[in-house]
């Protein structure tokens, strides 16, 4: 659950309450007097602000609805001052935005304003506070106006948030009377990085008064002397430089001029020491230490121990190994300490003791995630009086997890997931925490023993318990967590019947995850109320009914493995889907025309249902799926038709599986050019007809091409060679369907979990699993059809290729003598098909063989011997069925040393004794090649298909799920 565990930052709460003492400040400035004017507004600065909301195109949250009458100051966001009227506050941030940022990546930041900033605000020559926080209010390359210079009797300006690129203008150093510059720009990325930049930041020197500055995501790294600049602003008290690329002073600092500074945040900044000669802070006054995501590897200097004013400290994500918590003995403040992935390696309790025990009971945030520590949780953590936040996932805890837990009142968030926990979690451990909001012990051997009748104290908004045993029974104490926000019961033991009340508790779900259970219960017909879904994982149980109405802003689907049945809904909601996976059930009907509108979907897999007819038509209206989908994945139903021609605009698609159907026609010469991205190609087992067209090979992703078992006629087209994905051995592996997550594996027994369990997509085929080493995969199955001619010599280019399996077609000359080049093959199938001729000797020098069948031609010849094709598996079969092959591994000697085709065919009289010889043990293996043969005729009978030696021959799954990043 890593990805939605991102701990709440008190930073924030710390900046908050900066804010306010600022804005404190601003009001009981001299500029406001005892007096009040007449009412109304000054009409220049009215109809500057009407200019300015003139700009705004789009306002969702409707800030404007009361900009009209004559008096501005009473408008929303706007504020006057009581003795001049004049404007001096501008306030319409979106206020939403943080916790929109997850919705946001499906929507784009839906509640903030869009347009631009009009010039007209210069007239408001006495605003002292503006604020256009998480607004949309640029455009392609538009930097920050340089006009907001001129407005200077600016004490706050916050522009964080937007959408500006480009370098932020000097300007800004007019605004000598500054207090407050927030241009934080952490969510505003795009594939080059940061948009803001700053070259030269001498015109921060002219600010002097600042007491906050964020710089958060603007790129700093060109400027050298930033140190000497910001050391100059005396006044600071908050300075946010985080991700901005600094480059960090060689020398150490000659001495600091921030006397003031409490709140320091430098995470993600690649600093790489806390060696206090480098510091630019003055030791006594830090609050707020933020070293998150840096190089530092060293220990810990004792200079920490003099940062007596610390309460918050954040080391995570740093390399620190030998961590001693001796030297904060004197930080009798701190309350908040993070030190995730970092290497402690100690005893868990060794470590809490070294900790100030001054700060003990005032200890609230305690993250401790992946620092490899180990031992039982100490039992005097009850000590902690004040804890609220305990994170220690993915460590190698053990023993059981003390009850004394439970007395921590003041619990919020409990981390313990990816340990080795064991024993029970029972009521006493959960019976007072009344404030818990989050918990996770997931993947541990933890038992949830947890009477019916139990009603819990708290409301969990996020409540993680895969891989823990909570059934058989279905954990009725659930039904008092309506409101849980994210659940995950995954693979829990649960073997019951979903409850009736349960979708009325998950209605406000964001992320469900019910998977791997034996969870049975008809779904409703309709999960359109739950407005908030975006995930839901519900594959691999025993569910019923057919699929229901969805939420509309679900993004992910699994309802793989279940029994679902009927037809697909003509219309099943969520407009946004990205990924649908429907595999494994018994859903019959056809697919319906409503996935033409999908414009967002990135997977669909409706594999091995009961799904027949033709793929849908998607006309010129209803063609949004166009663009977005890169995996289509049908196999295994009785679709019909021919290759479906709406995929001409399906230009990201990447994979495309139609296994198994009833498809007819030929392969479309488009396909080079609409589908360009194609790397997974399997059509295999359909009654596909014509040649091979020649212009598939223009597709330079193209990997995988599975056409095995069709009507497929003609030859081998040449042009082989130029299937670059399958060629080029170095190069940088173009991977479309990347990870976007992957939960750490227990560090030590490299254990990952048996499946994905946030983002991620699972499609897997009882022959072909689609799991992360698809991206090794490069093969060609032309196996099982009518092909003809000879084997092209250029196939041998394809060096990179693991698997060719070209067997039962009527493929006639020779092996191609340079078959040897083909270094990377594994498994290497030419049976059943007329070619003649030697076995090139340079066969062993593929070191990766294991499978190797030439069986059933008219080769000749000695059977070159060594290297790999000593280790065979079964070797004998890979050679049975050509009449005039002799040596090892087959017991026909090869009277001469160089026997050649002429000289067996003198010999052919000798050959049939021989051959009369052997019979008796060949029995057996002829029996089984007649039965083959008389189920084969590969054109049509479906027996082919089903026949081992038609199966590619893939790598072993290895638990790992193949999965897309969204955008
Ligand atoms: C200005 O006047 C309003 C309403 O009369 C009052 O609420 C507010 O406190 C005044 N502000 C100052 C700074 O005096
Ligand atoms: C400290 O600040 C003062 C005033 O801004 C400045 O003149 C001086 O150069 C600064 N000292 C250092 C070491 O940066
Ligand atoms: C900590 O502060 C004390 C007293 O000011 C000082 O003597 C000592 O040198 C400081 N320690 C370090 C490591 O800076
Ligand atoms: C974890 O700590 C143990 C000692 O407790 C050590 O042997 C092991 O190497 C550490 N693991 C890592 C990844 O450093």
């Amino acid at each position: 659950m890593a990805s939605f565990a991102a701990p709440v930052s008190s930073m924030d709460a710390a900046a908050a309450l900066c804010l306010v003492l600022i804005l404190a400040t601003t009001t009981t400035s001299p500029v406001y007097g005892q007096q009040t004017n007449n009412g109304g507004c000054i009409t220049k600065e009215r109809d500057a602000l009407l200019s300015f909301r003139a700009g705004i195109r789009s306002d969702p949250q409707n800030l404007f609805s009361s900009w009209n009458g004559r008096d501005c100051c009473q408008w929303s966001g706007v504020r006057c001052s009581n003795r001049t009227g004049h404007v001096v506050k501008l306030d319409v941030r979106n206020g939403l935005f943080l916790d929109d940022i997850y919705r946001s990546w499906y929507s784009e930041n839906p509640h903030g304003m869009r347009g631009n900033i009009s010039s007209s605000l210069v007239a408001l020559h006495h605003l002292e506070y503006l604020d256009l926080s998480g607004n949309y209010l640029s455009g392609v390359d538009v930097p920050i106006p340089g006009f907001l210079g001129s407005l200077q009797s600016l004490r706050y300006l916050n522009l964080s948030s937007m959408d500006f690129h480009g370098k932020v203008p000097p300007q800004l150093g007019n605004l000598s009377r500054l207090l407050y510059l927030d241009l934080n720009n952490n969510w505003n990325h795009n594939s080059y990085g940061m948009m803001l930049h700053i070259e030269d930041i001498s015109w921060l020197l002219r600010l002097a008064l600042l007491r906050f500055l964020d710089l958060t995501s603007v790129n700093l790294s060109a400027i050298g002397n930033w140190v000497q600049v910001v050391n100059t602003l005396y006044n600071l008290r908050v300075l946010r430089l985080r991700r901005c690329g600094l480059v960090f002073p060689q020398t150490p600092t000659v001495h600091s001029n921030l006397t003031s500074l409490q709140i320091p945040d430098l995470s993600d900044t690649g600093f790489h020491t806390i060696n206090p000669t480098y510091w630019f802070w003055d030791v006594g006054t830090i609050m707020h230490l933020d070293l998150t995501n840096n190089e530092i590897a060293e220990a810990f200097p004792d200079a920490m121990g003099n940062m007596t004013s610390l309460e918050v400290l954040h080391l995570g994500g740093n390399h620190l190994t030998s961590i001693k918590p001796e030297v904060l003995g004197n930080l009798c403040y701190l309350r908040v300490l993070t030190l995730w992935s970092n290497l402690i390696n100690q005893d868990i309790s060794q470590f809490l003791q070294g900790l100030p025990h001054c700060a003990w009971s005032k200890m609230e945030l305690l993250d401790m995630s992946c620092t490899n520590v180990t031992g039982e949780i100490p039992r005097w953590i009850n000590q902690w009086t004040d804890l609220s936040t305990l994170q220690l996932s993915s460590n190698r805890l053990e023993g059981s997890v003390p009850s004394e837990i439970g007395m921590l009142g003041k619990l919020k968030q409990l981390y313990l997931d990816g340990n080795y926990f064991n024993g029970s979690i029972s009521e006493e451990h959960l019976d007072t925490l009344v404030n818990l909001e989050e918990l996770d012990l997931s993947y541990n051997s933890l038992h949830l023993m947890i009477s019916s009748n139990w009603i819990p104290p708290f409301k969990l908004r996020r409540a993680y318990f895969p891989r823990c045993k909570m059934g058989p029974h279905f954990p009725l104490w659930l039904n008092w967590q309506k409101g849980v926000v994210y659940l995950d019961i995954s693979d829990a033991g649960i073997v019951d019947n979903l409850p009736d009340w349960f979708w009325s508790v998950v209605s406000n779900v964001q992320y469900l995850n019910i998977s791997f259970n034996q969870i049975s219960g008809r779904l409703p017909r309709t999960l359109e109320f739950m407005s908030s879904a975006v995930i839901f994982d519900l594959n691999s149980n025993n569910l019923t009914g057919t699929l229901p109405l969805l939420p509309r802003q679900l993004a992910e689907l699994d309802i793989s493995r279940n029994s679902l049945s009927g037809p697909l809904p003509r219309n099943f909601g969520a407009p946004f889907i990205e990924e649908l996976l429907l595999s494994e059930n018994s859903i019959n009907g056809s697919i319906p025309t409503y996935i033409c509108q999908l414009q967002s979907l990135l997977v669909l897999d409706l594999a091995k249902n009961l799904l027949a007819g033709h793929l849908p038509v998607c006309s010129e209206e209803t063609k949004k799926l166009n663009r977005s989908i890169r995996a289509l994945v049908l196999y295994e139903n009785n679709l019909s038709g021919e290759f479906p021609s709406f995929l001409k605009s399906c230009s990201e698609l990447v994979l495309l599986d139609l296994a198994h159907n009833n498809f007819v026609g030929e392969l479309p010469a488009w396909l080079a050019n609409k589908l360009p991205n194609l790397s997974y190609l399997r059509l295999r087992h359909n009654k596909f007809s014509g040649s091979i067209p020649g212009q598939l090979t223009q597709l330079e992703h193209l990997q995988y091409v599975d056409l095995a078992d069709n009507r497929i006629s003609g030859s081998i087209p040449h042009s082989l060679a130029n299937l670059k994905a399958m060629i080029q051995e170095d190069q940088t592996i173009w991977n479309p369907l990347v990870w976007s997550y992957e939960r750490p594996a227990n560090p030590d027994t490299n254990d990952s979990p048996k499946y994905d369990d946030s983002l991620a997509v699972v499609i897997k085929g009882q022959d072909l699993d689609y799991t992360s080493t698809i991206i090794y995969i490069v093969g060609l199955d032309l196996s099982c059809n009518s092909l003809v001619g000879e084997i092209p010599d250029e196939l041998t280019s394809l060096v990179r290729m693991n698997n060719l399996n070209i067997s039962h077609n009527q493929l006639s000359g020779r092996i191609p003598e340079k078959v040897g080049s083909l270094r990377s093959l594994e498994s290497l199938d030419l049976s059943f098909n007329e070619l003649s001729g030697d076995i090139p000797s340079g066969l062993s020098d593929i070191m990766m063989l294991s499978k190797l069948n030439l069986s059933y031609n008219n080769l000749s010849g000695r059977i070159p011997s060594g290297n790999q094709l000593q280790s065979l598996i079964d070797p004998a079969s890979s050679y049975i069925g050509n009449n005039y092959l002799c040596g090892t591994p087959l017991s026909r000697n090869c009277w001469e040393p160089d026997v050649t085709r002429g000289d067996i065919e003198e010999h052919q009289d000798e050959a049939k004794y021989f051959y009369l010889g052997l019979a008796a043990g060949f029995v057996f293996g002829l029996w089984l090649v007649f039965i083959i043969f008389l189920f084969r005729s590969c054109g049509g009978f479906a027996m082919c298909g089903a026949m081992p030696s038609c199966w590619a021959r893939l790598p072993e799954a290895q638990g790992l799920a193949l999965q897309l990043r969204r955008g």
